[in-house]
């Protein structure tokens, strides 16, 4: 099987990757690729059937020790964590985690991320000349406020960690990203320690202090590990669901109307933002612990890395008729945006939640929203991890 260079594609793969992964599902669901960053080889599936399965395969490892050793890949961690873990330890993590992390601690999240949306929609709509970036303004600032709020990182120390955390995940140099992990994991530590000393009503509060009916509970290194991924987790995904859902809906008028005459449809249109362009384009690294034989191609045992175009998945034909058009009332369900099997994203119901809350209240408050930018024009972020552009002009009238 060749090898399909994806650093030759340039910028056009960042910029719109589905018609590439399209063309790889035309010819089968496994493909042995070079990634566009680091040049790492991997085997890549493609398609709804093979992607889903792959998502819930037991014989593909997250656990980063299983990697090949002759894989160029560069871990950005602070700790151990559940996205990271095979069962049983996944099973013990997730466990003791979700346990605190509930539904009743998401719904008593609204009314703060409805005020958040509030006072950051005031500041927006000050602007001068009605012209923002949407990102800066909306998309970016309203979940690490809630990632804060949730973990309970006080007031004061936010400013820093938004800057960490940004540094950590999207500075282009890799020197800058490892001295930002290295400070955000120095801060999370003594978070974690103060909190030991001074119980809040916060989640990791409650991790730290709290134990299951068997009595146990998460090391030192498991709450630095966790409180890492529920950061970078809840934040850099969140962002870019809004950035993607309102960049969808300024580029579909008709479907934007829709919502506007019945705002009853937020919930089904923010599952189409999902599928139809949504944060993640292929989640976390897969490692073979066992040969794997998909679509009739063989997957060898030894750890090699196997990728999952989630986004491909969610726009195949089999699964989404006509899966390019944007449609708030199409039936999404079985999109895998939030990925699937055991490691279905724990935070499913907050990222909705914010998702909805933002994008219904910025078009309540914005009667006159519009792309101020050719969207051809839009930069992306690149790798393929996360997709989403790095700003998002916009213009309104008040
Ligand atoms: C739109 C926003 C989000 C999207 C699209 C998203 C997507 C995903 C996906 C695809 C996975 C599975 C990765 C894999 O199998 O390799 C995942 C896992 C996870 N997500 Fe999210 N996520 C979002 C928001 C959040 C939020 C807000 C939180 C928490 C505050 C969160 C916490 C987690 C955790 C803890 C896991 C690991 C679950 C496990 O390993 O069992 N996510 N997410």
């Amino acid at each position: 099987m060749g090898i399909v260079d994806l650093a030759a594609l340039g910028e056009s793969f960042t910029r719109d990757p589905y018609p590439v992964y399209a063309r790889l599902r035309a010819e089968g669901p496994v493909h042995r690729i070079r990634m566009p960053e680091g040049g790492a080889p991997a085997w890549l599936v493609v398609g709804y059937e093979a992607g889903r399965a792959a998502l819930a395969d037991p014989r593909l490892s997250k656990d980063w020790g299983k990697a090949s050793p002759a894989l160029p890949l560069a871990a950005v961690s602070s700790g151990p964590h559940m996205l990271r873990a095979d069962p049983p330890d996944h099973t013990r993590l997730r466990k003791l985690i979700a346990r605190e992390f509930t539904a009743r601690r998401v719904a008593e999240l609204a009314p703060r991320v409805q005020r958040t949306t509030d006072t950051l929609l005031d500041r927006m709509l000050a602007a001068p000349e009605g012209r923002v970036d949407l990102v800066e303004a909306l998309s970016f600032p309203l979940p690490i406020s809630v990632i804060c709020e949730l973990i309970g990182v006080p007031d004061l120390d936010r400013a820093s960690f938004r800057t960490w955390s940004n540094d950590a995940l999207g500075a282009t140099d890799p020197e800058d990203r490892a001295v930002a992990a290295a400070a955000m994991a120095r801060y999370i530590v003594e978070l974690v320690d103060g909190k030991r000393r001074r119980p809040g009503r916060d989640l990791l509060s409650a991790l730290i202090h709290g134990s299951d009916e068997d009595g146990d509970r998460l090391s030192h290194e498991e709450l630095v590990g966790t409180t890492w991924l529920l950061l970078v987790a809840g934040h850099e995904t969140t962002v870019n669901l809004i950035s993607n859902g309102v960049l969808a809906l300024l580029t579909h008028p008709d479907q934007l109307a829709v919502l506007r005459a019945d705002f009853t449809l937020i919930d089904s249109a923010v599952e189409e933002m999902l599928r139809y362009d949504g944060p993640v384009e292929t989640p976390t690294f897969r490692f073979t612990t066992e040969p794997v034989t998909i679509g009739g191609t063989l997957i060898p045992a030894g750890g090699e890395l196997v990728l999952v175009a989630m986004a491909d998945a969610n726009h195949d034909p089999a699964r989404f008729p006509s899966p390019q058009r944007f449609d708030i009332s199409r039936d999404t369900r079985g999109h895998v945006a939030f990925g699937h099997g055991i490691h279905y994203c724990l935070g499913a119901p907050l990222a909705r939640l914010e998702a909805r809350i933002a994008i219904r209240t910025l078009l309540e408050r914005c009667a006159d929203l519009t792309l101020d930018i050719h969207p051809a024009a839009l930069t992306w972020r690149s790798g393929m991890l996360i997709r989403g552009p790095r700003s998002l002009p916009v213009r309104f009238k008040l």
